[in-house]
């Protein structure tokens, strides 16, 4: 399926921007969509003047954005949709601005893509839409009606789930914390690998927020690119994913003191960690049932947590 004319929304983000490497690698003509909210032109040096690559910044509010795009591309025919507010606590000060992004934007490029005739729609779901919900693995089916997501962010992340499964056309891949090279260690809410490793490159303690007894399933970006190839039928290895939501994870649990004790061995840094408050509704626990991804494509993920943090760590290293 190489060759194929995708959409990326987010493409100057952590994630949309190794996908849209992927893609171009894979010989795929990309439309790239970034308006630069989180995201930095600095994500895109790699691809930026491939010539298979075109750029718009524009918003994905606009309501033409997709419908104009197909005009001016006839041929495209797959979106991966990763743009988003993706901070936690900006989408509890900014609700209304997070909902009209995270879920009605969402919405719109969803059913225009149906509308379209596309053949594939991919959607960045979370594992923000289970809440807090104490029940591990986390098992797709355990995300309903009932559940309370912590925030405006997961609750869009679950609607646009729920309504994608419900029409029965596209893949929402439920990502756990994704880590990697690009992560943002600036950013209000960015993954505690990226703020471990700032710190520890730079010969400080990583702080652990709280006692460092929480656990989080971390699967690393590049395991993440090749679930959303695998949901687009794209990957050369595994099958193609028939429409649904599936979580994207390792099924393994870190904890969070383990994690930066591990940091600091790989940095070659002496420090031990330091200790700050506990972060305001802060979930103890998270891990993925993977094993419905697994069943339905053959997808595992192939990054082993040591080896995926000693290269995320090069990238910080080199940066410094
Ligand atoms: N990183 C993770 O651990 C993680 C986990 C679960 C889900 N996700 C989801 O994956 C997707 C990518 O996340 P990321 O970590 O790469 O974050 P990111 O902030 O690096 O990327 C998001 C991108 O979307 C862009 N964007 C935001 N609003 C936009 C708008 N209205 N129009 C056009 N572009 C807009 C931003 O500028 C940014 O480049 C998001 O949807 C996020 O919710 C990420």
């Amino acid at each position: 399926m190489t060759g194929m004319t995708c959409l990326v929304t987010g493409c100057a983000g952590f994630v949309g921007s190794h996908l849209t490497e992927a893609l171009l690698a894979a010989d795929c003509r990309v439309l790239g969509v970034d308006n630069f909210f989180s995201g930095h032109e600095r994500n895109m040096v790699a691809f930026r003047h491939a010539p298979a690559f075109s750029f718009s910044r524009r918003s994905v509010e606009e309501p033409d954005l997709l419908p104009e795009l197909k005009d001016r591309h006839p041929d495209l025919a797959c979106v991966f949709h990763l743009a988003a507010v993706v901070s936690v606590p900006y989408s509890l000060k900014y609700p209304e601005e997070t909902t009209a992004v995270n879920h009605a934007a969402s919405l719109r490029l969803h059913a225009q893509s149906r509308d379209l005739g596309l053949a594939a729609f991919v959607f960045a779901g979370s594992a923000a839409e289970y809440g807090d919900d104490p029940r591990l693995p986390l098992r797709e089916e355990y995300a309903g009606p009932a559940t309370r997501q912590l925030s405006p962010y997961g609750q869009a992340k679950y609607l646009v789930s729920a309504g994608l499964e419900e029409s029965g056309f596209g893949v929402s891949l439920r990502c756990f914390n994704v880590y990697g090279p690009r992560q943002d260690p600036q950013s209000p809410y960015s993954g505690v690998i990226s703020q471990f490793m700032s710190r520890a490159v730079a010969g400080l303690p990583p702080v652990v927020q709280g006692d460092g007894g929480q656990t989080r399933d971390f699967i690393h970006v590049d395991d993440v690119v090749a679930a959303y190839l695998t949901a687009a039928g794209l990957h050369p290895q595994f099958r193609p994913a028939p429409p649904g939501i599936y979580n994207c994870g390792t099924g393994r649990a870190t904890n969070i003191l383990d994690l930066a004790r591990l940091i600091l061995e790989l940095a070659g840094n002496r420090a031990e960690p330091a200790f700050g408050p506990n972060r305001p509704g802060d979930i103890r626990h998270s891990m993925a049932d993977t094993s419905r991804l697994a069943a339905a494509t053959g997808f595992v993920p192939g990054v082993g947590l040591r080896d995926g943090l000693a290269r995320t760590l090069a990238w910080f290293a080199a940066r410094v």
